[in-house]
């Protein structure tokens, strides 16, 4: 049995993953300041601290005598890095900082390792498809070049202070819990609301955007394998994988799927494109498959259903 830190295990992803480490006998803390997390997300057997990611004293006694942390807490929305551009490169970059600086010596004065959640959006308007590790990077938010930072923080944090890491890149993650309510939530949670109850969506732009939409328990999966045995070919104490699954979808064809799903049609108005608003982010798992010889298993249509059922 280990004791893992969760940051950002209030919200949607890192729910899922406290869920699944106390089911696996692992003791767990949360370091959440529930801005979009919630309290009922929180597993009855983790220990909670309300607190700030970008606060050193707040992350430190959060970390004391861990194992390990798994850093997923951030304001993961796009348009609000536009809007609140400071404020949000305080907890995406900063705060991953606070984080790398404190696992230093979290264990009796020794580092531990961090398994952190990086981006697509790092990939910017790089046209490739699909996306491999190596691709030039070229953020076009302010969320994607924090994310970005992060990654470049990680490799100081191993080569400088002896921290190890793994990033990974997630492309669009969906599942229960995803907040249905925010406009600022994942795409997939808001049309998958709407159209369950027969109300209008929005479509930003033409709807031929395309996403590599990954489901939540595939994400878990790889987040906890990483902190359990380090992947075959990382060449270094810090490394990078893309988390997706290779397989493309436009919104329209989103809304197709989710509208047979649900026996209903809903009128769609268009918008104007988000600006910073990526047209096709498709990732290669090659490097995923061949470092953890495992691959993302759930397909769209079993991932909708278990979406709108909520399980
Ligand atoms: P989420 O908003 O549900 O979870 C983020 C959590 O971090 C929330 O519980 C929130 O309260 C907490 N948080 C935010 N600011 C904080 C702060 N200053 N101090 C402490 N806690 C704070 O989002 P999510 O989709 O679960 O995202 C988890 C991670 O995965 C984030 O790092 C996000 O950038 C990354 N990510 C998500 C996706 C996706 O498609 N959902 C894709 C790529 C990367
Ligand atoms: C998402 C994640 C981001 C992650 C990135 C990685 C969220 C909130 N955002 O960003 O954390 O780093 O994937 O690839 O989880 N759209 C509509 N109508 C809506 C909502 C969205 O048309 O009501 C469009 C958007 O303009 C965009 C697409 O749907 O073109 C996807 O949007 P969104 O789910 O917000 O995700 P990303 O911006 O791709």
């Amino acid at each position: 049995m280990a004791h893992y830190l969760v940051t950002g295990g209030c919200g949607f992803i890192g729910s899922h993953l406290a869920d699944r480490l106390i089911a696996d006998g692992h003791r767990v803390t949360i370091l959440d300041d529930l801005s979009t997390g919630r309290l009922e997300n929180k597993p009855t057997l983790a220990r909670l601290v309300v607190g700030d990611i970008a606060d050193q004293q707040a992350v430190r006694e959060a970390m004391e005598g861990v194992d390990g942390v798994f850093h997923l807490a951030a304001i993961a929305s796009v348009p609000r890095s536009r809007e609140f551009w400071a404020e949000t490169h305080r907890t995406n970059l900063s705060g991953t900082i606070t984080v790398f600086e404190a696992a230093r010596a979290a264990r009796n004065g020794a580092p531990v390792p961090v398994v952190y959640a990086s981006s697509a959006a790092v990939y910017g308007d790089n046209t490739a498809t699909p996306l491999r590790e190596d691709a030039a990077t070229r953020p076009l938010s302010a969320y994607g070049a924090d994310k970005l930072g992060c990654e470049l923080h990680a490799r100081v944090a191993w080569e400088i202070h002896g921290v190890p890491t793994v990033g990974f890149r997630f492309f669009n993650v969906y599942g229960p819990r995803q907040d249905p309510a925010s406009p600022y939530s994942g795409v997939i949670s808001i049309f998958a609301r709407k159209v369950s109850r027969g109300e209008e969506v929005t479509i930003y732009g033409d709807g031929q955007q395309v996403r590599d939409f990954v489901f939540v328990g595939d994400v878990v999966r790889f987040l906890v394998r990483a902190m359990e045995r380090r992947p075959q070919g990382a060449a270094q104490g810090a490394d990078v994988f893309n988390l997706c699954t290779g397989r493309p979808t436009s919104l329209l064809m989103l809304l197709d799927v989710l509208q047979e799903l649900c026996g209903s049609r809903v009128r769609r108005v268009h918008l104007p494109p988000r600006p910073g608003d990526i047209r096709v982010s498709i990732g290669d798992p090659a490097r995923l498959r061949a470092g953890f010889d495992d691959v993302c298993r759930v397909g769209l249509l079993q991932g909708l259903g278990a979406t709108l059922t909520g399980e």
